[in-house]
């Protein structure tokens, strides 16, 4: 099977919506594969996995493991690295580190979050070859507190300034994360290159979510994230089965048994 390109996706803004979800592992990398044109390997495991309090302490060597294992078992979506908080500092390094990422998880692109400030860091890296997602709007690594953006004149203009220096810096798509209806809007339109929204409104040429908020298995629901089912409420329901089957000596019953 062939995995689609970044030149394929590019080619999907305006005509076909791409599909995009984050995957830490196997099993769902596996799932997800079968359908989504992305999946990202999210720093926000660091919640998601680990419990941590926000996505600032997640270390490269964790991502690179969760990243091998996802990239490994899929074979038709991009697979895209998102560079954690620590690991994107100067030029040199961050390079250093996207080399060695690209290398160790053979992943398709990293993903690095920031504006107009970080856009100078994202043509470095895409001169030198590496292909990079940017991530503007909302920033996890940048605040720890999850609100909408561009409510005022002065923040949408500067998101939309963001939006077209990361475009120029040779990204080849961007994430935009909880920002207005209006400027997700005007910013698809005002630039060549994909926008993937998230809590962005549908005007964006594609859409990503965390894929444990989405299955309900987080407990992570923020407006923007329509839960298509209760993973949580379906494991708590086995646990409560299978405890009560071995206290009451039900399990393992004859069928499970070797004889
Ligand atoms: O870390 C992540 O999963 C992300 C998505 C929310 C876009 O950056």
């Amino acid at each position: 099977m062939k995995r689609i390109t970044i030149k394929e996706i590019i080619k999907k803004k305006g005509k076909k919506p791409i599909v995009c979800l984050s995957a830490y592992s196997k099993n769902f990398a596996e799932i997800i594969d079968k359908h989504c044109d992305i999946i990202l390997v999210g720093d926000s495991l660091g919640m998601v996995i680990y419990g941590m309090k926000t996505t600032k302490e997640v270390k490269l060597e964790t991502m690179i493991l969760h990243a091998k294992a996802v990239k490994k078992h899929t074979q038709k979506s991009l697979v895209v690295f998102d560079m954690p908080f620590k690991s994107v500092t100067n030029k040199f390094v961050t390079y250093k580190n996207a080399k060695q990422v690209l290398k160790k998880t053979k992943c398709d692109a990293i993903k690095i979050e920031g504006g107009k400030k970080t856009s100078k860091l994202i043509k470095y890296l895409t001169t030198k070859g590496i292909p990079v997602m940017g991530h503007i709007g909302m920033l996890p690594q940048y605040s720890s507190k999850y609100k909408l953006k561009g409510k005022s004149f002065r923040e949408k203009k500067r998101i939309l300034n963001d939006a077209i220096a990361v475009a120029k810096s040779g990204a080849f798509a961007i994430v935009i994360e909880c920002v207005v209806e209006k400027l997700a809007k005007e910013i698809t339109k005002k630039i060549k290159i994909p926008t993937i929204g998230i809590g962005a409104s549908k005007h964006c040429d594609g859409q990503i979510l965390v894929t444990d908020d989405m299955i309900g298995l987080s407990n992570f629901y923020p407006k923007f994230v329509k839960k298509y089912s209760n993973i949580r409420k379906m494991v708590e329901k086995s646990v409560k089965n299978y405890c009560r089957d071995v206290k009451l000596r039900r399990f393992p019953s004859s069928r499970y048994v070797y004889n």
